[in-house]
């Protein structure tokens, strides 16, 4: 039986595409749907629709066409981000030094993992505060273990993806560059959110994915700062300046420069509306449901549509579960098998104990959500906990 009410809460996994994003990409799929590599009339046609999207691109970023790379998704860009500068550490005959930390997308963390251990980099895992925040100082006082002969490459996600937390990254990106290191940062959660501007960030590579802000899935890009080069990762032909192979992906470039152009376009007027429902999310739950906790960094330095609990006594597969059959679509910070819950690692890594760390629930505003739909969850969830919670004392575990 459908639940009569069907509630979207999870825009930080995927949104919808944009109707007018839709609309820009329709003609380049069967009507002009030539390869931009090619010499002839249909390749140039494609070829402009490529570089008119860059140009839209680095106008909202605020740099140069020539330093957008257009890439299949965020994991690509932040893969490319980090072996591209560990390929050409090595082959300078160096050896790029990674700094990050386990509060990374795997996009990320698992690529410094892989890079570590094929000896191709090494990597320095940095230490958050509780609420998952990197500290400048905590940076600089890891940048102190850079050797002379190695190329530092320091790689912090703007925002988290399953906390919420904003983090510093203009100062974290000045102590970066103070110790001759590189800056990248995976920008995937906060587009559409915060500001781009990648000079006010000071960052040498951002990634980015359209899917997050009403752009089609598969499409992503990383900005990559002129005079920084990378060894590109993946081999073939020349596309993007010789810096990523493979045929362009005419329409989701294009769909993917609309959604950007339309996320901006209205910023303010979205922030206030994601943050008015987001607080009210924020300020419900921890009101109605006892033993919850906000998990990651205060209202003020989280992103504006972002809000994420752990509930003592409760198991979230369970609890997503539940939710779905009453018609909201929520997720865990944890990677859950179904059979299998394993915690998040991020969690983990912030210090929770796991029984906790099993217990969490991320709540991700969008466009579409209004305040019938934060009434609706706040009279449901904390019904559904106490459910939940009743059974476990039944079952006896605690
Ligand atoms: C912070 C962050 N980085 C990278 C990714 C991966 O992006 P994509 O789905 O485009 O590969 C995601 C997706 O969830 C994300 O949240």
């Amino acid at each position: 039986m459908r639940p009569a009410k069907s509630i979207y809460l999870d825009h930080a996994a995927t949104t919808p595409v944009d109707p007018q994003v839709l609309e820009a990409m329709l003609p380049y799929f069967s009507e002009q749907y030539g390869n931009p590599s090619s010499a002839h009339r249909f390749g140039r046609q494609a070829e402009n629709a490529i570089e008119s999207a860059r140009e839209k691109i680095a106008q909202l970023l605020n740099c140069a066409r020539s330093e957008v790379v257009f890439t299949s998704c965020g994991t690509e860009s932040d893969n490319l981000a980090l072996r591209g500068v560990a390929f050409r550490a090595l082959a300078e005959g160096k050896r790029a030094h990674l700094f990050t930390a386990h509060t990374e997308h795997h996009a990320v963390s698992h690529t410094a993992e892989q890079l570590a251990r094929l000896n191709l980099a090494r990597v320095t895992w940095l230490a958050p505060e509780p609420d998952g925040t990197l500290t400048p100082e905590a940076l600089q006082k890891a940048l102190g273990g850079l050797a002379s002969d190695e190329i530092g490459l320091v790689s912090v996600m703007y925002a988290n993806n399953e906390i919420g937390t904003v983090q510093p990254i203009a100062a974290l990106a000045e102590v970066a560059h103070a110790h001759g290191a590189l800056f990248h940062t995976d920008a995937v959660q906060a587009a559409g959110q915060l500001s781009l501007d990648v000079q006010a960030l000071g960052v040498d590579m951002l990634a980015l994915s359209a899917h997050k802000f009403y752009g089609p899935k598969g499409v992503g890009l990383l900005y990559l700062r002129r005079g920084v080069s990378l060894y590109s990762a993946q081999t073939g032909g020349g596309q993007e300046n010789q810096r990523r192979a493979g045929t362009h992906n005419v329409p989701l470039i294009v769909g993917m420069a609309r959604a950007l152009e339309l996320a901006y376009a209205d910023l303010p007027q979205r922030v206030a509306h994601y943050t008015h429902l987001r607080d009210r999310l924020i300020d419900g739950v921890l009101s109605r449901v006892s033993g919850a906790r906000l998990s990651g960094a205060e209202k003020a330095r989280r992103l504006p549509n972002h809000a994420s609990f752990t509930f003592e006594g409760v198991e979230a597969n369970a609890l997503l579960m539940h939710l779905d059959l009453s018609g909201i679509a929520a997720s865990s910070g944890s990677a859950c098998n179904t059979g299998n819950p394993q915690p998040s690692e991020v969690l983990l890594s912030l210090g929770l104990p796991p029984e906790l760390a099993l217990g969490s629930l991320r709540l991700t505003v969008g466009k579409q959500n209004t305040d019938a739909d934060i009434s609706y969850v706040l009279m449901t969830l904390p019904t559904a906990i106490e459910r939940l919670r009743a059974v476990r004392q039944a079952q006896g575990i605690t």
